[in-house]
């Protein structure tokens, strides 16, 4: 019966139901570990069969010993802008100057994308899937919103649905460049009827950019006649919100029962009392490669820890804001820049991560979960902090 994975010298499992783990820090960790995994004929996907102390391990089909490295789940990265072409790096130089960021060099994002072709598209799309994949992450979310045209949306849906099931059709990413004024609601019209009906055969989220502050992005109101559409239409809701300033993103989201709001980078204690009311429902993403990438104040990661909230991580991976695939490195900064400790940095990297996915078959392993590892190239989850920069993660071939 399948594959034996052993000598796991520290497997964290983020189960919090397990014999014998200790869970002093909410991992589920079990040391000298063996994991059985095994694949289904017909679906062919793989699972965990079998989960304890290798010393215990019953007999496989055939093994593989790790040595004593750590073993984890695979990180769940629950926020990406994947599908994109151009490049925006003269953008970042000149933020590490000084400039700000509002959203407007979205615009060029949106040329160079409608420019590509599918093909192009898709080896670079997949180039970037690949690096995530080889730093640790099993599970990626995908969003559009650099077409703004039913027909290049509609192709970045497409191709987000080749790596993923985790698609989001983000047509109310910015109203496109160019809109005169008094056609801002014609466009969010296109994002809720026709856009809408095209994004639909791939997508299973709708997110918007909720943000007032930005010229660019959308109000309280706009955002809520789109997330609106996007509900009836049956999609599940996400919600770009308070990235650039104390906005209405946050307490939008909880009202639509988000299954996460990202960025929170500017919090009010009313958003925080939102999503402590909502923290079955709602997760509070945070994206701190963006903040290192934009030089904005991180998120009050210790103000949402410590009220109750449901915290996840993310890369934001996109060219404007954060141009990161790596999951270890968000863990780095939320633990040295947002006071997160590292267990609770790999657990909103898992755990609360797939919750923002409304997955409990990922983030986990669990009898009967997917089996979506990553290794470590070192003897413990601490190492991912202690150990900034250093390509030590990786996803588990099994
Ligand atoms: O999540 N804030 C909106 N969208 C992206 C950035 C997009 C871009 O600048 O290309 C984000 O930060
Ligand atoms: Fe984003």
């Amino acid at each position: 019966m399948g594959m034996l994975i052993t000598g796991i010298g520290e497997l964290v499992t983020c189960d919090d139901t397990l014999d014998g783990a200790d869970h002093s820090e909410s991992l589920g960790i079990l040391r000298d570990a063996a994991v059985i995994v095994g694949r289904d004929p017909e679906t062919n996907e793989s699972s965990v069969q079998w989960v304890g102390l290798a010393a215990k391990a019953p007999a496989a089909d055939w093994a593989i010993e790790l040595g004593g490295h750590a073993v984890l789940p695979g990180f769940v990265d629950s926020h990406s802008h994947l599908v994109f072409a151009g490049d925006r790096s003269a953008e970042f130089a000149a933020r590490m100057t000084g400039q700000s960021y509002d959203g407007g060099g979205i615009a060029t994002t949106v040329a160079a994308t409608r420019a590509a072709s599918d093909d192009q598209l898709r080896t670079l799309l997949r180039a970037r899937a690949d690096e995530m994949r080889s730093q640790g992450t099993t599970t990626v979310e995908i969003k559009s919103g650099y077409g703004l045209t039913v027909h290049d949306e509609t192709r970045m849906l497409r191709l987000a649905s080749e790596i993923t099931t985790e698609v989001t059709y983000l047509g109310g990413h910015v109203v496109p460049p160019g809109t005169a004024s008094g056609e801002r609601s014609a466009y969010v019209d296109l994002v809720t009827r026709e856009m809408l009906a095209a994004a639909l055969p791939y997508a299973k989220w709708i997110d918007v950019f909720c943000e007032p502050a930005s010229p660019h992005a959308f109000d309280a109101e706009e955002s809520r006649q789109i997330l609106s559409a996007g509900v009836a239409a049956g999609l599940g809701v996400r919600v770009h919100g308070n990235q650039l300033a104390p906005g209405p993103g946050v307490q939008l989201a909880v009202e639509f029962g988000a299954a996460s709001v990202d960025h929170c980078t500017y919090l009010s204690s009313s958003d925080v009392d939102a999503l402590v009311g909502a923290q079955e429902t709602t997760v509070a993403t945070l994206l701190p490669g963006v903040e290192f990438s934009t030089r904005s104040p991180f998120a009050d990661a210790r103000a949402l820890l410590d009220a109750g909230v449901s915290v996840a991580l993310a890369t934001d991976c996109n060219p404007g804001t954060c141009y990161s695939t790596s999951m270890p490195f968000v863990i780095a900064l939320a633990v040295r820049e947002m006071g997160m400790t590292p267990a609770q940095a790999v657990r909103a990297a898992t755990l609360n991560a797939a919750k923002a996915l409304r997955r409990n078959d990922i983030g986990v392993v669990r009898v009967g979960s997917r089996a979506d590892l990553a290794v470590l190239d070192a003897p413990s989850y601490l190492h991912l902090p202690y150990r900034p920069g250093v390509p030590i993660a990786k996803a588990l071939e099994v």
